[in-house]
């Protein structure tokens, strides 16, 4: 989709058709939909009249023009009520009013810079939340379809009409919105990929293209590599798989320090079977996505390189099956991650924690000032928060209040999760230093404990996405199958640490 900004008037647009917007309780229509009305001798304000349009969120009138506009459909969205607008309300907007048009075979249009000036939103964010709502909402995977019967049409153009003076702010938002919009749907073109397409080796082989074309640093680890440097977790689980394991690490650098200011950590197992600890196989071929968090990761780097940051950020993918055969991890074996825990394995299905250890080990011996992991890690976590929220766990509450901030940002929902230390005796292992399953309660707070042991005091948060890296229906710009969550939470991290540190330089500055 080709999305451009025109100035003028959205009446005088030539496209299949426009969009205006009205605000749920107005009497009359306002700005742009004004005019428009006026071309169509008043039929917009007779709808409202009428109590057809109320505008409510989401709703959908559409209006034929009969040659009284270049345009030959108008459509009219509602946007809910003014007070209550935000960034993610004009996103959802988009992208339903792109898929109706879609579904009627419209392939150019046109509509107003939705939300701009309202409520504080800016005129770049509301295009930027226009882009990422047409792409992100008319986004499909149809790699493995061979019929084209079902195929939904293609919105070929959107542009976005606004006065002469916001050009500029119209078109680096777009341009954002482009780049973070397109990241998300890679990530999402990764999870819904079959693990049979999307082994360790094919995202190896995705993360040195991708650096390739970025200008990102590389480096793949292969087993002997992780045998050198102690990575016992990863190679515990990746032990029954005849898929040979791969650990990424992918370099951004923005500042000319020579640390990551920030490491981005995704969990990369790219079928999830339990291993030993065999899942049952209802809806076992989700389990293709439980490299998410890896997958989300990997695109944030490539948007992250496209908005150049001026920071460094370090992403680890350690990347496995975890599957069952003769060689695999059996549960009571004792494992030594990367920085010398020892491991008492009690469920081979607890396997996310084990790469996630080693990964985080890593991390810390890099230098990294900060580290998020992402992770498809718990059931429980799921069942607690269900595909709306994503659950935080850290042990620093700055970084936690900036992931929120960046998550709200974003529409992406966080929800911050207890750490108290008594969680901690959960985990206590008879043989080893730690065992790999808390019990049955509070499994995603004990799962998070886990991870904190190969943290120590690096400010860190854990995002467990297992119930929102998928959704089980089309939801505004959410579509069945994977989300991309949380790579646009990520982004936004990132661009605001940016921010962060180049405050604190001009402060420096001005002394
Ligand atoms: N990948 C799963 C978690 C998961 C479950 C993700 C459902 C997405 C949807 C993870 O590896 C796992 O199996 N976790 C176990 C841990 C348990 C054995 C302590 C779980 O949640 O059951
Ligand atoms: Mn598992
Ligand atoms: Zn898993």
């Amino acid at each position: 989709m080709e999305i451009k900004v025109l100035v003028g008037d959205i009446a005088s647009i030539e496209a299949d058709a426009i969009i205006v917007t009205h605000f749920e309780g107005a009497k009359s229509p306002e700005g742009a939909t004004a005019a428009v009305d006026r071309a169509l001798n008043g039929a917009i304000t007779q709808l409202i009249k009428r109590g057809e349009i109320k505008g409510k969120p989401n709703e959908i009138t559409m209006v034929h023009s009969l040659g009284k506009l270049p345009a030959a459909h108008v459509m009219i969205v509602g946007l809910g009520k003014q007070a209550e607008l935000s960034l993610n309300k004009v996103r959802v907007a988009v992208a339903e009013a792109c898929r109706w048009l879609r579904a009627r075979e419209i392939s150019t249009i046109a509509t107003v810079a939705q939300g701009a000036g309202i409520n504080d939103i800016s005129t770049a964010a509301a295009a930027q939340a226009i882009a990422e709502g047409a792409l992100l909402g008319t986004y499909t995977f149809r790699k493995h379809i061979t019929k084209d019967e079902d195929k939904p049409g293609e919105i070929k153009r959107l542009s976005i009409v606004g006065a002469d003076g916001l050009k500029s702010q119209l078109e680096s938002g777009v341009s954002k919105g482009r780049i973070i919009a397109e990241a998300t749907n890679l990530a999402r073109d990764m999870v819904n990929e079959p693990a049979n397409f999307m082994t360790p080796s094919d995202m190896a082989q995705m993360a040195t293209k991708l650096a390739e074309s970025y200008g990102l640093e590389i480096t793949v680890f292969d087993a002997g590599q992780m045998k050198e440097m102690g990575m016992g977790g990863l190679l515990g689980v990746a032990q029954g798989s005849q898929q040979p394991p791969k650990f990424m690490v992918l370099n951004y650098k923005g500042s000319t320090a020579k640390e990551p200011d920030i490491a981005l950590v995704g969990k990369g197992i790219t079928f999830d079977s339990g291993g030993i600890s065999l899942k049952p196989s209802e809806k076992l071929e989700e389990m293709k996505g439980d490299m998410a968090g890896g997958a989300a990761v990997m695109a944030a780097m490539a948007a992250i390189a496209g908005l150049k940051p001026r920071v460094n950020v370090m992403a680890l993918i350690p990347a496995t099956e975890n599957l069952p055969d003769g060689k695999a991890l059996k549960p009571g074996d004792v494992l030594t991650a990367m920085n010398g825990k020892t491991i008492e394995i009690i469920s081979t299905d607890a396997e996310g924690r084990l790469i996630l250890a080693d990964a985080l080990s890593y991390a810390r011996k890099q230098g990294a000032r900060k580290m998020v992991d992402a992770a498809t890690l718990t059931g429980a976590c799921r069942i607690a928060l269900g595909d709306i929220c994503t659950g935080a766990f850290g042990n620093n509450q700055e970084l936690m209040d900036r992931i929120l901030a960046a998550g709200k940002e974003a529409g992406e929902l966080i929800w911050q999760m207890p750490m108290y230390d008594e969680y901690k005796e959960q985990n206590k292992s008879d043989v080893a230093d730690i065992k790999n399953v808390g019990g049955r309660l509070a499994g995603a707070i004990t799962a998070a404990k886990f991870l904190a042991e190969f943290v120590d005091d690096t400010p860190w948060v854990h995002l467990d996405i297992a119930g929102t890296s998928l959704s089980d229906k089309e939801r505004g710009y959410q579509i069945k199958g994977a989300t991309g969550v949380p790579v646009r939470t990520l982004v936004n991290l990132v661009i605001s640490l940016a921010q962060e540190s180049k405050k604190i330089k001009q402060g420096g500055k001005a002394k």
